[in-house]
């Protein structure tokens, strides 16, 4: 039987959004419903919102979320009823050549949930954000969208997983390879920023470098690890980080802004034959124009990070076990908890660069 629940819909292009009931189908084949927990607010939200990343009007938001399996559907295996997991945005393939390659990151052909779910008042079909849709009391989704983590961590600190936190922790360990002793710039320290900052600590970095524009963030990248902090409002961050590396620059650059100007300092902070980490979204007009014999003398690389090169299967459980352990405090994080009434006024928050995560309990 089809169910009735609550979800966060944004109806059309900049409007507010609302709660609508929402109808959730029995799971079909390869399908599974899941009972939501949590959903951290994240920017591609917003995004979705404001019309920035499709026009397929209305959207059910949500997509950083932990629940408890309710029900699966026909061929399902590998998650069932009362597993506690985490959402991923995309089902893959396994088959592809992304997948053979054994990068499922960047699998072609993925297997998202194939129903619909629905406005109930008006039987509009919705677009679930990113495949998931999960400011909602359920969600349908696809099985391989669900990864088991340990059930003793809170829904809110395991959501986190799914979207943002992933991307900076993978850009990285996954991404930039950290590994011990090395030197680390971190560009931009917000959610995404602060990550990279946690991830590189995980990884044994020696030195980790913040740069923001705003103290308060800066204060914050300190607690998650960083060892040095600079405000690129009042020092050339360049500069500042080749300072602080002897004279180099730093063996792994995480750019988790999105602007031409930070991607420009990204790519001349690091040393020679180091590795770049282009994190942050830019819009589809911005260019970087670079001297060619820069771009071919610095060697090294330049890499960009699509959620953190993670795979699900491999890092979620991981990683709870980590923050489990009390190796990485992922309840940092979370700012805020709030209710599913609240979006909106989280997004203006994000907006004004008040929080880290708002995350909805349900
Ligand atoms: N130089 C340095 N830091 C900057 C600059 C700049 N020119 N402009 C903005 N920042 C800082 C902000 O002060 C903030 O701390 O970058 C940070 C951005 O953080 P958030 O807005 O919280 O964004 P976040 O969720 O961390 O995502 C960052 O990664 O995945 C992408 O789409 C995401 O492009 C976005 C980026
Ligand atoms: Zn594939
Ligand atoms: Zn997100």
């Amino acid at each position: 039987m089809a169910q009735e629940v609550r979800g966060v819909i944004a109806p059309g292009k900049d409007e507010p959004v609302r709660i609508e009931t929402v109808v959730v189908p029995d799971p079909g084949p390869g399908e599974a419903v899941v009972r939501i927990q949590a959903c951290g607010v994240c920017h591609t939200d917003l995004h979705y919102k404001q019309g920035g990343i499709s026009d397929d009007f209305p959207f059910l938001l949500g997509h950083e979320a932990a629940g408890v399996v309710e029900s699966v559907g026909d061929g399902v295996t590998d998650v069932g009823p009362g597993d506690f997991v985490i959402l991923n945005w995309r089902a893959v393939c396994g088959t592809c050549r992304a997948c053979l390659r054994g990068r499922p990151w960047y699998c072609f052909d993925t297997h998202n949930a194939k129903q619909k779910m629905t406005l109930a008042s008006t039987g509009q079909e919705l677009s679930p954000a990113l495949g998931i849709g999960a400011f909602a009391e359920k969600t349908l989704v696809a099985a391989g969208q669900c990864t088991k983590v340990d059930p003793a961590v809170s829904a809110q600190v395991a959501g986190l997983l799914g979207c943002g936190v992933m991307a900076g922790i993978g850009a990285a360990i996954n991404t930039g390879d950290v590994g011990r002793g090395d030197s680390v710039a971190v560009i931009g320290c917000g959610g995404v920023g602060d990550a990279a900052i946690a991830g590189s600590r995980l990884a044994g970095a020696a030195k980790i470098i913040a740069v923001d524009i705003d103290d308060r963030k800066l204060e914050t990248a300190r607690s998650m690890g960083a060892t040095h902090t600079v405000n690129s409002r009042e020092s050339d961050p360049v500069e500042a980080i080749r300072d602080l590396t002897g004279g180099f620059g730093a063996d792994v650059v995480i750019e988790a802004v999105g602007r031409p100007e930070t991607y420009r300092q990204a790519f001349y902070a690091r040393d020679l034959a180091g590795t770049v980490v282009l994190v942050g979204v830019p819009t589809p007009e911005m260019k970087l124009e670079l001297p060619l014999l820069d771009v071919f003398g610095r060697g090294g690389s330049l890499k960009s990070s699509w959620y953190g090169d993670c795979l699900p299967s491999r890092d979620f459980p991981m990683l709870i076990d980590l923050h489990l352990q009390g190796r990485l405090d992922l309840a940092a994080f979370v700012t805020e908890t709030i209710q599913l009434d609240e979006v909106e006024k989280a997004f203006e928050r994000m907006h004004r660069g008040d929080v880290l995560r708002s995350v909805v309990v349900l």
